[in-house]
């Protein structure tokens, strides 16, 4: 397989006085051309503080490296342009007065993306990248419907040209009949565009519908990794089996949620000894008290990053006798 174009190799993000609050724990993570991986969770489980900090607007420890080039706190402005977001909600992000022609011109011209004179054909081909209609062009933000709005958020992040796309919760604040339809695109574009895609989102059977890989992210750490069909099909982790379980129809329902599950909401400025799921895990044994499941991939420890060859990995001292309790 090619090199990724995205690395994440066990980055750590921590919050407060003495790093009491762990909210992302050495997450490793390949993302090739063209690929979506989604990630999914909890709320609370340190998605949107993974996202920042894949962005540089975390402090964080670890290594990320775009395209094979290592990234430090400190970016230039074209390894900045390198990686760009859509969050949840385009009518914080999209200046309400401005029509969509002038958001996007001066963006290409700030960034000097296209001398001035092909800006405007630039601007043509964007909005019609993401599916809107040209006359888009001479409308406010607030004369679009949120889909169409979260279009041009997606048409801004493009005209960037960055190598990787996150799409944190991008249809949160959506009408539900419209969410599949939005994370069709990211998924269309990522492959289309040749871009690597992270899509974060508690929209499960979307997840199954568009994504090519899976990591489930348990208290700050990724828990469990698969290609799609392989984490829908045969989840190893408990607590993956314990989501998908919660969204009972989830085949060709492409509205399941992921719901919050039973028990106390997992915190991540206390976080339980040995497997951090144990609390909450009705196969837990004292041993997983104890001892923290490392990730591993058929059995065996995991080397280096979790993508190769799609693999699926998984971090449960259960993990595969699962079948006979
Ligand atoms: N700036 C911050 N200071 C302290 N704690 C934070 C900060 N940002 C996020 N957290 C905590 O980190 C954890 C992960 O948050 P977040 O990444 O937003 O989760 P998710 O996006 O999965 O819902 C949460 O417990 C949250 O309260
Ligand atoms: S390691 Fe133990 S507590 Fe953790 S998920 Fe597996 S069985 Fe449950
Ligand atoms: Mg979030």
């Amino acid at each position: 397989m090619d090199e990724p174009l995205l690395t994440v190799s066990d980055l750590s993000v921590t919050y407060g006085p003495r790093d009491a609050v762990r909210a992302v724990t050495e997450v490793s993570l390949e993302v090739h051309a063209g690929e979506t991986v989604g990630l999914v969770g909890e709320s609370g489980c340190g998605k949107s503080t993974l996202a920042r900090a894949l962005l540089g607007l975390e402090r964080s420890s670890g290594e990320i490296r775009l395209r094979g080039e290592v990234l430090t706190s400190r970016r230039t402005q074209e390894q900045a342009r390198g990686m760009a977001i859509v969050f949840q909600d385009p009518y914080a992000s999209l200046n309400p007065r401005m029509s969509v022609r002038a958001v996007l011109s001066e963006l290409l011209r700030v960034h000097r993306l296209r001398p001035r004179d092909q800006i405007d054909a630039r601007v043509r081909e964007l909005v019609n990248v993401v599916g809107l209609p040209q006359r888009t062009l001479e409308v406010r933000p607030a004369a679009l419907s949120g889909g169409q709005r979260q279009r041009v958020a997606i048409a801004r992040a493009l005209a960037l040209e960055p190598a990787v796309l996150i799409a944190d919760e991008p249809t949160t604040a959506l009408d539900v009949s419209v969410q599949a339809v939005i994370l069709e695109l990211f998924a269309k574009l990522s492959a289309e565009l040749g871009l690597a895609t992270v899509l974060i989102t508690h929209n499960l059977g979307v997840v199954a519908a568009v994504c090519d890989r899976v990591a489930v992210m348990y208290l700050g750490r990724i828990i469990e990794q698969a290609p799609t069909e392989q984490l829908f099909g045969g989840p190893l982790h408990p607590y993956t089996r314990r989501l998908l379980e919660a969204v009972p129809r989830l085949e060709g329902d492409r509205h399941a949620r992921l719901e919050a599950l039973p028990g106390d909401p997992p915190d991540p400025s206390m976080i339980p000894s040995g497997c951090a799921f144990h609390p909450r895990c009705a196969l837990a044994t004292a041993n997983c008290a104890r001892e923290r499941p490392l990730l591993t991939v058929d059995g065996l420890p995991l080397v280096g990053v979790s993508s190769e060859a799609g693999a699926h990995s998984v971090a449960c001292h259960l993990a595969g006798y699962q079948e006979r309790t």
